[in-house]
């Protein structure tokens, strides 16, 4: 069994011990198949930047639509209904990706600017009224899912039911056993995503949510989505359910690690934070750290489709190629001392926590960085002080460095 399979290696975060050697070894490292973590096979680790991003902006050769984009394979009979286009290649996922691109630009995303700064600062009020509690459910969490339901148009009294969605879906990656029944769940959990019956429940809610939008279109992305044509037709049913559910997760879990990590930050190195520039180049600058430093995303997979050579290593058609994002964003060769947390880290050389570049780039990458550059804005110019106040809990998964808990003490 290979540690860097092991969910339990990443019960305190990122285990870096495990990748320094693989990045200082020539070539790519072959890690044995660990079944019990969803590994039958083996597969080339790719844990430096330069080799990350030849995979990532290369998708002839190394293809997400085939067998699968995390570690285990899915069956091919499955594959269509469980894909949506993060699970695709060129031209299908570059068709979908259009409908939604537009959304997700620095200039779209900037006109919600007022109303995230607006959302972080009644959740900082609250925080701080209450002294402290729980960063993830107080902050971190609220603030994702809210923004990201409020473009697709997912009413208020629906948010919570989606964050408890998404964790569930997450679960699908910890190699617990999962209730196959929950969420009303009819559909074998090998043709869901994350083989988690939450995509169940969240595929059901997209399904009333369409019929919602086209009886009564709103200004959101639900309603666009709903009328929205590829090749002269409407989305179907089914691939409506599977961008909502893309959109859910990504534009939830992800942000919300970082923003758990950035509270550790925040505990830990107080007088950097102090010290940004306070202008959006500092506050960005700040972001893209955090976000480095954390590597919300651990890995995304991809499939060999020909014989092929990557870091004089010879990879043959069909193997497994995983991307460790959580190893490259702290090569020793790309960045000066990786390890040290530094604010002022100039943007290039580029992280790749949002990924290598290429066609599946994070479309969200630009709402991310603007979620993030206003909660520190907005912590720092209150001057809140945050101290960790009890043991944090990670979320435990080999695929997302996700934090569970995070009890913290708040005071100006
Ligand atoms: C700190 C926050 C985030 C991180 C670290 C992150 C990370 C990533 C990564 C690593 C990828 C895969 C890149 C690749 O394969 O080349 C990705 C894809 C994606 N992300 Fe994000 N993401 C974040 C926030 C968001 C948000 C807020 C959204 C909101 C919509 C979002 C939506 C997506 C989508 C839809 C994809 C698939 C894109 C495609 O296949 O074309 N992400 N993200």
């Amino acid at each position: 069994m290979s540690a860097i399979c092991d969910p339990a290696s990443y019960d305190r975060g990122i285990p870096h011990h495990l990748f320094a050697p693989l990045r200082a070894a020539p070539g790519l490292a072959w890690i044995d198949p660990s079944p019990e973590h969803g590994d039958h096979t083996g597969f080339w680790a790719v844990t430096r930047m330069a080799d990350l991003v030849t995979v990532s902006r290369d998708t002839g050769t190394y293809s997400s639509a085939l067998k699968h984009i995390q570690l285990y394979d899915v069956d091919e009979d499955v594959r269509d209904v469980r894909a949506s286009m993060i699970d695709l290649d060129p031209p299908v996922h570059t068709q979908l990706r259009r409908l939604v691109s537009s959304v997700f630009t620095p200039r779209h995303v900037a006109r919600y600017e007022h109303a995230v700064a607006e959302r972080i600062r009644g959740l900082l009020d609250a925080v701080e009224a209450d002294g402290g509690g729980d960063w993830v459910t107080m902050v971190a969490k609220p603030i994702p899912i809210g923004v990201i339901c409020d473009i697709l148009g997912v009413p208020a009294a629906d948010h919570g039911l989606m964050v408890e969605m998404s964790d569930h879906l997450v679960a699908g990656t910890s190699g617990e056993p999962l209730d196959p029944t929950a969420y009303g769940n009819t559909t074998p959990l090998r043709e869901l995503p994350f083989n988690s019956p939450a995509a169940f429940g969240i595929f059901d809610y997209a399904r009333r949510a369409r019929q919602r939008v086209l009886d009564e279109p709103g200004d959101d992305l639900l309603s666009a989505l709903a009328v929205a044509e590829v090749d002269g037709r409407r989305l179907t049913e089914v691939e409506y359910a599977r961008f909502f559910q893309l959109m859910i997760f990504a534009g939830n879990e992800t942000t919300r690690s970082a923003m758990a990590h950035l509270a550790l930050h925040l505990a830990e190195h107080r007088h950097a934070f102090d010290a940004i520039a306070p202008d959006r180049a500092g506050l960005e600058l700040a972001a893209e750290e955090t976000v480095r430093y954390s590597s919300p995303i651990l890995y995304f997979r991809r499939t060999a489709t020909t014989d092929t050579v990557l870091a004089d290593t010879r990879v043959a058609a069909g193997d497994k190629v995983v991307m460790y994002y959580c190893s490259a964003n702290f090569d020793e060769t790309v960045f000066d001392e990786p390890m040290r947390f530094d604010l002022t880290r100039p943007r290039a050389p580029a992280n790749c926590a949002y990924g290598g570049g290429g066609a599946h780039y994070c479309l969200g990458a630009p709402l991310a960085r603007l979620e993030l550059a206003a909660l520190i804005d907005e912590v720092v110019g209150r001057g809140l002080q945050v101290e960790v106040a009890g043991p944090v809990e990670y979320v435990r998964s080999n695929f997302v460095n996700g934090i569970e808990h995070l009890p913290v003490r708040v005071h100006r």
